[in-house]
Parts: C-alpha cells; sequence; structure tokens
C-alpha cells in the first residue's frame, strides 16, 4: 500500500490532530504517501483531497480542534453521495483510508465499505466516549477535565450564595462526561441516560438537605438524560420547589475545544501510529482501540451496533457517594 488518507468526521474531539500527525509521519516513515481530505465525508465526496508533508503536522500536537476541519455529510449518507467519494478516492488512487471519528462517522463507514472495499481502518475520537471496542476515545479526557474546572468554579458561586446548580454536560446519548465530572467534582446528584432518574427521591434529597442547612446543591445532568437537558430538569424542580433560587449552566461547546490532555496526546499518537501499521498489515474496515492498555482492532459493525455500558459498581459507587 502506497497511498493513504486520513480524515476526521462528525464532532471534533480534542487530540484529533495528535492522531492527524501520527498518521502523516508513521505513513513518511514508511516511504508511503499521505493525503488529507477535508472536513470528513463532505469533503471526500468533493474531492477536496490534498498531499501532506511531514512539516505539515509541526506544531499542532497542543491543539484542539482539527486540522483537517470535520462536517457532517447528509449528502454522503445518499447513494449517489457514496458514488461521488468513491468516485474522488479513486481519482486521487487512493488504497487505504484512516477515519478518525465517532458514532456517525462508523456507521458512514459501514454503509460506504460494503459497498466499496477500500480498506480502511477507524480511530475513535468522540468526547462522547460511546463507541464499543475500545475504554478510551480521543478526547474524552480532555472534556472531562474542562468540565471539571467549570464545575469546581460553579460550586465556588454556588457555595457563596447557596444556590442550587445545575450544570448541563455534553452527551447526547451518553453520560459518560456527566458521570465522570460529576464523580469528580462531588455533585449532589448525576443525571444521565444509562440510570434511571428518580426524580422523587432527588426532591427528597433536596429538602432533607434543606432542614439540615445544606443548602447547596449541585446536579450535574447529561444533556441526553431521560428528563432532558438542564432547563428541563429546573423547570420540573421549580414546580416541586418553588421557593427555591436554582440556577443551570450549559457547558456546551467548551467541552469539545482547548488543548488535549497528555493522556489524550499519547492516545491520540498510539492509535494513530497503529492505524497505518495495520494498514500495511493488511487489516481493514476495523476500529483501532485501546481495551486494558493494548492495541485491539473491532470491525465497524460492531462498533456502530453494540453499546458502551457503565460498570454496575460505578453505578452502586455513583449512588452511594451522592448520598
Ligand atoms: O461530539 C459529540 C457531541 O459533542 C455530543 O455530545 C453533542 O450532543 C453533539 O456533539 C453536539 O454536536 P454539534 O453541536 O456539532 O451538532
Amino acid at each position: 500500500m502506497n497511498r493513504i488518507a486520513v480524515m476526521t468526521s462528525g464532532g471534533d474531539s480534542p487530540g484529533m490532530n495528535a492522531a492527524i500527525r501520527a498518521v502523516v509521519r508513521t505513513a513518511i516513515y514508511h516511504k508511503m504517501e499521505v493525503f488529507g481530505i477535508r472536513r470528513g465525508y463532505q469533503g471526500m465526496l468533493e474531492g477536496d483531497i490534498f498531499r501532506m508533508k511531514t512539516t505539515d503536522v509541526s506544531n499542532i500536537i497542543q491543539r484542539g480542534g482539527t486540522m483537517l476541519k470535520t462536517a457532517r455529510s447528509k449528502e454522503f449518507m445518499t447513494e449517489e453521495g457514496m458514488q461521488k467519494a468513491y468516485g474522488e478516492l479513486q481519482r486521487h488512487q487512493i488504497e487505504g483510508l484512516v477515519l478518525i471519528g465517532g458514532d456517525g462517522t462508523f456507521k458512514g463507514a459501514n454503509a460506504f465499505f460494503e459497498k466499496y472495499p477500500i480498506p480502511a481502518i477507524g480511530l475513535p475520537g468522540t468526547i462522547d466516549k460511546d463507541l464499543a471496542g475500545t475504554d478510551v476515545t480521543i478526547g474524552f479526557d480532555t472534556a472531562v477535565n474542562t468540565a471539571v474546572e467549570a464545575i469546581d468554579k460553579i460550586r465556588d458561586t454556588a457555595d457563596a450564595h447557596n444556590r442550587m446548580f445545575i450544570v448541563e454536560v455534553m452527551g447526547r446519548d451518553a453520560g459518560y462526561i456527566a458521570l465522570n465530572s460529576g464523580i469528580a467534582c462531588g455533585a449532589e446528584d448525576i443525571l444521565i441516560p444509562e440510570l434511571k432518574t428518580d426524580m422523587q427521591s432527588i426532591i427528597r434529597k433536596i429538602k432533607s438537605d434543606q432542614r439540615r442547612k445544606k443548602i447547596v446543591h449541585l446536579l450535574v445532568v447529561a444533556e441526553g438524560d431521560d428528563f432532558g437537558g438542564g432547563m428541563d430538569v429546573k423547570n420540573l424542580m421549580s414546580k416541586e420547589l418553588p421557593d427555591a433560587d436554582i440556577r443551570v449552566c450549559v457547558l456546551g461547546h467548551i467541552q469539545r475545544g482547548g488543548a488535549p490532555t497528555f493522556a489524550d496526546r499519547v492516545l491520540a499518537s498510539r492509535l494513530g501510529y497503529a492505524a497505518v501499521n495495520a494498514l500495511r498489515a493488511g487489516k481493514k474496515q476495523v476500529m483501532a482501540g485501546q481495551i486494558n492498555n493494548e492495541i485491539v482492532f473491532t470491525p465497524f459493525s460492531e462498533v456502530v451496533k453494540q453499546e458502551a455500558q457503565i460498570p454496575e459498581d460505578l453505578k452502586e459507587m455513583t449512588v452511594i457517594l451522592t448520598t
């Protein structure tokens, strides 16, 4: 294999640049030609593909975002869009691909490579950590650290005013950011889609806290919780606690940006390097992940189908520590 291309797709995540850098440098080390595809699948079908040199990836390992840009492409999911993308890959004589992204990226990959079997290796790049086949995803560690820093600050002001706060963190279908930032910040309650929330018991707890003059109550809510996001939870609570002074803070996209932590930089470097070696070894249509500190490969179809699970002990611990 001599000509490969790399792209980032879906929501960006801190560490994507470190992964791109590792792919480019490992490929060039092995005397391969390496191309960048801008704006994910959309750029692929538009032929936004360019040759990359080792210096193109200088000074990016510490940067959030992605130098290749990213997009969510509806057009790619159509038959015509996929045909166009395949045509562009052929025109550029691309023999192998490295795709960095989350759930949507692997859904796209699954549909595309069934029909157009160009060897491809995926890398898990998402702050949500909602992919099977890996213990960790590129960007998750940074996003949780960003959330922790913000929530700690919110607790300072919550404490100063004796206020209740609801902090909404990202995670449309997954509660990993909420769970981990909530544990790390000593949240009084953590609401995530994977755990059934008993709103009445939360209300009872707040009332009992108020009786014992523990006024500050900080809830961390995943945006995809069954009760909805932070504002929905506040509206529900205000009905039951009309006198409570409740503030809502939606952390939003700041969780997706910023310099990646060392853990994300190392993970991304390791996976990027592994992806090129996997292509050279003839692997295809698999995602490279890290489980128990080992690199493992999981077929795209399984990455899409399975939902990551939160271990039972962590669920139990969360209930105990927030009591
Ligand atoms: O990247 C994952 C994610 O951050 C989700 O947690 C969130 O729901 C979604 O992306 C928001 O994406 P966007 O604003 O780019 O549509």
